[in-house]
């Protein structure tokens, strides 16, 4: 067997890819690191793993999973006191069965396929809207990327209209955790994540009086073999739903669209045939991953590429990692519309995979398309600005000029 590895040089890569320049572009690095070894320590004592059968094998294995809660007041002690944490840590996204089996099913039996599929005629309008609005130079992040996801999850949900924009900082504020967790971070996460759960309190409220044909009435309702979400997980699950029902998805779209405009025969394909759609945004997924990453303990021994994992280490998966491994896609830094067999790990896999998948991919389907059919001469204005996170990858600032 093989060892994991852990030098200078992979401590300087991984250390590099949480800053810039390498933030801005991992790719180099991802390959490096994989070229070394498919699984290396970093400083932290984490495993990280960066190909994509590795990457996939990861997010499958039911002897990977996460801390349980003994294990988390260890490492993260008093996390049940701060609000940031607690919402993250109690979520569907970081529990384990059989907590996560009867969450899970709860809110599938009311975040249904019909549910979504009922939205394609309001977010058709809603990005036709979007496109009415822009014209000459602006940022695509505050006047397309942002404004269609939060628009579309809050209808989903049942948040009025007018209290939708206030959660762009609330939530990037809060899920500054997913990236790092000391006191600094804690301090504005903290009362974001309490302001995000209070909202969410004074609807389900509402709603629990007054059921509408909405999201959170349907989870206030939700009942599978007798069960019901008590009112804390109610608050929790819809306060994930609301979170990365946008904020993954605006970043989708930002580097959706620098990747096009960046490859203008990809561009001009995709204007011309709107018909590959679907291939198209699993590319876009693949080539710049919205979600770079995964993270999971081992709860015993296992094997990971052929290497040796100890009960209790931690491993992270780096998704952007195995999307542009060459083993499993010819060519992987090209961006290729019409690559066959494609199968991106971004929305992760197994018990976790992703819940909003399908909604994701139909805000993008219908909005790329729309987008650079509307406007032939687009084109950046400007530098984008990076968002300050390898986790989740975006940009807070892009500006283009539609050249209407
Ligand atoms: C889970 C990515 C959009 C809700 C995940 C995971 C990934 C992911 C990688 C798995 C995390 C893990 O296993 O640790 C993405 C990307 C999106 C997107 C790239 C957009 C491009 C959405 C949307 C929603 C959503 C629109 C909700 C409306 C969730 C939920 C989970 C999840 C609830 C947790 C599922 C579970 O743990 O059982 N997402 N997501 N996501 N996603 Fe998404």
């Amino acid at each position: 067997m093989t060892d994991i590895v852990e030098s200078a040089e992979t401590s300087t890569l991984l250390d590099e890819l949480t800053r810039m320049p390498g933030r801005e572009d991992p790719y180099p690095r991802y390959h490096r690191l994989r070229e070394i070894s498919p699984l290396v320590r970093a400083e932290d004592g984490a495993l990280v793993a960066t190909r994509y059968a590795d990457c996939a094998a990861i997010t499958r294995d039911p002897r990977l999973g996460h801390m349980p809660s003994h294990m988390l007041d260890f490492v993260s002690p008093g996390w049940n006191d701060h609000p940031a944490l607690r919402q993250l840590f109690t979520s569907i996204l970081t529990i384990n069965p059989p907590d996560h089996t009867r969450l899970r099913r709860l809110v599938s039996s009311s975040f249904t396929a019909r549910r979504v599929q009922a939205l394609r005629p309001t977010i058709t309008q809603m990005v036709d809207d979007l496109l009415d609005e822009m014209s000459g130079e602006t940022d695509f992040v505050t006047a397309f990327a942002f404004p269609l996801p939060v628009n579309v999850i809050g209808e989903l949900l049942g948040i009025p209209p007018a209290d939708r924009a206030q959660f762009q900082h609330l939530v990037r504020d809060w899920t500054q955790v997913l990236e790092q967790i000391n006191p600094a971070v804690l301090e504005t996460a903290d009362p974001a994540a309490a302001t995000i759960r209070a909202y969410l309190s004074d609807l389900a409220a509402d709603r629990r009086s007054a059921p509408r044909d909405d999201l959170i009435s349907a989870l206030v309702l939700a009942e599978e073999d007798g069960e019901k979400l008590t009112e804390d997980e109610l608050l929790t699950m819809a306060g994930l739903l609301f979170a990365a029902g946008f904020e993954t998805t605006t970043n989708l779209l930002a580097n959706s669209l620098v990747a096009l405009l960046h490859n203008p025969d990809q561009l001009a394909l995709l204007r011309d045939k709107p018909e590959i759609a679907r291939e198209a945004v699993d590319e876009l997924l693949r080539y710049d991953t919205p979600v770079q990453l995964l993270t999971r303990v081992a709860w015993e021994d296992v094997e990971i590429g052929g290497i040796a994992v100890s009960g209790g280490d931690r491993i992270v998966a780096y998704l952007g990692a195995g999307n542009r491994d060459p083993q499993r896609f010819p060519d992987p830094d090209r961006l290729d519309l019409t690559r066959p067999d494609n199968g991106p790990l971004s929305f992760g896999g197994g018990i976790h995979y992703c819940l909003g998948a399908p909604l994701a991919r139909m805000e993008a389907e219908i909005a790329v398309p729309a987008l650079v059919r509307r406007f032939p001469e687009l084109r950046l204005a400007g530098d984008p600005v990076r968002r300050n996170s390898l986790t989740l990858r975006g940009y807070t600032s892009l500006p283009v000029n539609t050249g209407s």
